[in-house]
């Protein structure tokens, strides 16, 4: 047997195992780019190039950081991998007496980690890159040993939401985290989706975060009712207007009445029969129907998997969020039959997929 396994490594070229050797690394090193892409974001490095105007040179982001000047070797490294990861371009500055230098300017992704566009992602990068969200990785291998707690309950013996309940300061950060995103998806769901909230007169945002959700929406329609209901840590502190409420309770016991319920970044935290479950509430919440007697509908807003098989090149991002699902929560990702077999054992018979959303989906699902 040992024997057998050595004539395979044996009969690779010298080029493919180092190829392999360095498939291996570059696994291993990932990390180094989220935390050189997260060091980018806490020194506010895409902010000073965008406000320099012009291509920046390292002595000029040097001074700007206000770092010791020592570190100018090392953050031309940090530069160079991010360069090389496409945060940041670089472009020739003709400096003092035609000496050229080399100057960083920004990429379409540094442009959305910028403090002042509305659709910044960068609370998004330091609430994943946060220590309490990436301990739990160290505890995946023993997870799969055991049974029971996921790798969150495993690493802080509390589940994800109970988490963000007693600790003031991480419920903020991950809630402004999520408000990035929402920010993002919400600017194309209100001019690209418009549709989808015709004829509504109330919406409640189930697990809505501190909700940008319903507000993008209640502001887009005004004769639209919106509610917000979340987790009391959430939202008991939060103040709404005659067009915004917020509601305070577990969407797991009852979901209030709505016209249409929206459930954006919920159900892939959640397993099948945590799903099932949560989707019977809030058919029940839509079930009273309008003056005509319509009955409402369900509005998702999460990933629809492609067939597995089929290698595109966001597979990989769906696959990490797959797995960030299953270590933070006990949720999945789900392909398109998963989420029928979803929707018809919790009663409800047609849904209507629209994938507008980049890496997500829009899902209207009717009883
Ligand atoms: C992944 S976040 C999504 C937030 C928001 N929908 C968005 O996409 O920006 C999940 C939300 O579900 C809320 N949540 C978790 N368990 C809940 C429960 N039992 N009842 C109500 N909300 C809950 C969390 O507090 C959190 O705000």
């Amino acid at each position: 047997m040992v024997r057998k396994s050595m004539d395979l490594i044996e009969k690779e070229s010298g080029e493919e195992l180092f190829h392999a050797q360095a498939h291996i690394w570059n696994h291993i090193f990932g990390f180094i780019n989220s935390y050189s892409l997260g060091c980018a974001v806490q020194l506010g490095i895409p902010d000073i190039v965008h406000n320099h105007h012009q291509p920046i040179t390292l002595s000029e982001l040097v001074m700007k950081l206000a770092i010791p000047k020592t570190k100018t070797a090392c953050l031309f490294c940090l530069m160079r991998l991010l360069v090389h990861s496409c945060f940041f371009a670089t472009r020739e500055v003709c400096k003092y007496q035609e000496e050229e230098e080399e100057g960083y300017v920004l990429t379409p992704s540094s442009r959305l980690l910028l403090k002042d566009n509305s659709k910044s992602l960068s609370p998004f990068v330091l609430a994943m890159l946060d220590p309490i969200l990436v301990t739990p990785w160290n505890f995946l291998g023993a997870w799969f040993q055991g049974d029971g707690l996921n790798p969150f309950e495993t690493a802080h013996g509390r589940k994800l939401w109970e988490y963000a309940g007693e600790d003031i300061e991480f419920n903020k950060f991950f809630n402004e985290a999520m408000a990035s995103d929402a920010r993002l998806v919400m600017s194309v769901v209100v001019t690209e989706c418009k549709v989808v909230f015709e004829g509504l007169k109330s919406l409640i945002d189930v697990g809505g975060g501190t909700g940008i959700v319903a507000k993008t929406i209640a502001e887009t329609f005004p004769s639209l009712k919106c509610s917000v209901f979340d987790l009391p840590h959430v939202v008991s502190t939060l103040e709404g207007n005659e067009n915004l409420n917020y509601i305070a309770g577990d969407m797991f016991e009852s979901i209030p009445h709505a016209d249409a319920v929206l459930l954006k970044w919920i159900l892939h935290d959640w397993n099948d029969e945590q799903c099932i479950k949560m989707l019977k509430g809030c058919k029940e919440a839509i079930s009273r129907g309008d003056m005509k007697g319509n009955s409402g509908k369900v509005i998702i807003i999460d990933m629809v998997v492609e067939d597995r098989k089929v290698k595109h090149k966001s597979t990989e991002t769906q696959l990490f969020f797959e797995m960030l699902m299953m270590t933070m929560n006990d949720g999945k990702e789900r392909t398109e039959k998963e989420w029928e077999k979803l929707f018809l054992e919790s009663g409800f018979t047609r849904y209507k997929i629209t994938p507008l959303l980049g890496l997500k989906s829009l899902i209207e699902v009717y009883p």
